[in-house]
């Protein structure tokens, strides 16, 4: 099996991640690009804050908005999450200015985290910063939504992508105990009410959360469903990269997230008038053979490094070629 296989699967998601400056990105977006010339509507999402799918395609999908790539075959789309636009957003319904780079707000609010319960369930979890809540926003959207066929999310380094992870179970956690606590509140007002003969509106908060709780878990089937999300690990041959795919692995696993392929990326060639090059290439034919012992079960693409960065619409086809 190669990444062509993963192109057939007929996936909803494709995560792309692994340690910083692998080639998540270029691989996200020649995946994003094959996809699209194959006749799939396909909208790649970077959810790394330091966005680079714009350097990487050589556009500028900057704005915040939903972009139609220009140059590609087919339809494809590209959105940069802005924090700050979209804080400012939140700040507008809420009323007060939102930290971007926070969203522990959300156990902040005055007097909910005296609840007993709470405070305990979110601190045993770790909080999910602003990019990865956006992140998830959009998961969250298009998990039952067909406007694409298929969304590629161009994650962050390790660290961010384990917490855009744990969301689910954070938000969860979270509404179940909003539920609870509207559910005491609404009986105490309807008790209050009928006591006193108030008349009210209508009161929709209630059935707002379930519905939103029930969107969580749309979502996070889909993620945990092999059919419909897999995760494509992407790492060079040193040491340092596989370790930490390793670790990774570890949490994709207790997520149940289906992570079927790896790409070793940037394999240095031999070349034996180079002893810079031949040293590095003997060092990654070793790597590659412990990357074969510990990875043995997936599907294993390799790619070596070439002698100019990956960068603009013409490099991405030339390394989806030798992706596929
Ligand atoms: N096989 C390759 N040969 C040569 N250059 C490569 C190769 N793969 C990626 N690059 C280049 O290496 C740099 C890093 O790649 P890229 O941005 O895709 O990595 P990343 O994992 O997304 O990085 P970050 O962690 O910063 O998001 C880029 O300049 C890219 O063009
Ligand atoms: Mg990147």
């Amino acid at each position: 099996m190669t990444l062509t296989e993963l192109l057939e699967m007929d996936l909803k998601f494709i995560l792309v991640g692994g340690k910083g400056g692998v080639g998540k990105t270029s691989v996200a977006s020649s995946l994003a690009i094959s996809l699209a010339k194959n006749g799939k509507r396909v909208l790649i999402i970077s959810t790394d804050p330091a966005h680079s799918v714009s350097d990487s395609f050589d556009l500028d999908f900057s704005s915040g908005e939903i972009e139609k790539v220009k140059g590609v075959k087919g339809e494809l789309y590209a959105l940069e999450i802005n924090p700050e636009k979209a804080g400012d957003e939140i700040s507008k319904v809420i009323g007060k200015p939102m930290d971007s780079s926070d969203f522990s707000n959300l156990t902040n609010i005055p007097g909910l985290s005296e609840l007993q319960g709470l405070g305990q369930d979110m601190q045993s979890l770790p909080q999910p910063g602003m990019d990865e809540a956006l992140s998830f926003a959009k998961i969250l959207e298009y998990a039952d939504d067909d406007s694409y066929d298929t969304i590629i999310l161009d994650t962050a380094p390790t660290g961010h992508t384990l917490r855009l992870l744990n969301i689910p179970e954070f938000l969860d956690s979270f509404l179940g105990r909003m539920l609870k606590m509207r559910s005491f509140l609404s009986n105490a007002m309807t008790m209050m009410k009928s006591l006193f003969g108030a008349k009210g509106e209508k009161d929709n908060t209630i059935e707002n959360l379930e519905i939103m709780k029930e969107k969580v878990l749309i979502a996070r089937d889909q993620l945990m469903d092999q059919d419909r999300t897999q995760f494509v690990k992407v790492m060079i041959p040193t040491m340092m990269s596989i370790f930490e795919t390793e670790r990774l692995v570890e949490e994709l696993d207790s997520h149940s997230i289906a992570h079927e392929f790896v790409v070793v990326n940037m394999i240095n060639p031999d070349n034996p008038d180079c002893q810079y090059c031949s040293h590095r290439h003997k060092e990654h034919l070793k790597n590659i053979k412990y990357i074969e012992s510990v990875f043995g079960k997936d599907n294993i693409t390799s790619v070596d490094a070439f002698d100019r960065e990956i960068r603009g619409i013409k490099m991405l086809k030339f390394f989806a070629d030798k992706l596929l």
